[in-house]
């Protein structure tokens, strides 16, 4: 069993759509272990999305990821972050194959309706991030 971490963000949320992608989560085997809904801090999402601090995109992500509320979620399941990044598809929606989370609910490249960690070390950095150990069920 592996662990991962999604976020359904701020542009999926407000369309309505949470639901909607929290059902293909389910039915894509994944256990939900936390589970809350927020609306990120600016030094919040500029802490979670450090990586990307040198980017072009930078500044236009963060506005975006603090537009409104989030779900955040920490999800377990066989193979965890390759399944969760193969059910949301590619960043872009333009690429994403038919059947994906993002050809379905993302608008273009920022506002892709999800996310996703890429790797066991960035979702064991990526839950703490948002759960404490009592809060993953
Ligand atoms: P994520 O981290 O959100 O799961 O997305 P990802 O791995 O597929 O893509 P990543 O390269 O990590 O980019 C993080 C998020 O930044 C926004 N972005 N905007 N305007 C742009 O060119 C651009 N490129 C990336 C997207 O919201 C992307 O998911
Ligand atoms: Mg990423």
């Amino acid at each position: 069993m592996e662990r991962t971490f999604a976020i359904i963000k701020p542009d999926a949320v407000a369309a309505g759509s949470a639901g909607q992608i929290l059902s293909i989560i389910e039915k894509q085997g994944f256990r939900i272990l936390g589970m809350k809904m927020l609306r990120m801090r600016r030094e919040q999402a500029e802490g979670f999305y450090a990586v990307h601090k040198a980017r072009p995109f930078f500044a236009g992500l963060v506005a975006f990821m603090t537009e409104g509320p989030v779900v955040v979620l920490a999800l377990e399941r066989e193979d965890a972050i390759l399944k969760w990044r193969e059910v949301m598809g590619a960043t872009n929606p333009a690429n994403a194959a038919e059947g994906t989370i993002r050809r379905q609910f993302a608008t273009d490249i920022e506002r892709n309706a999800v996310h996703g960690s890429d790797a066991p070390e960035t979702a064991a950095a990526e839950i703490p991030f948002f759960f404490s150990t009592s809060e993953l069920l």
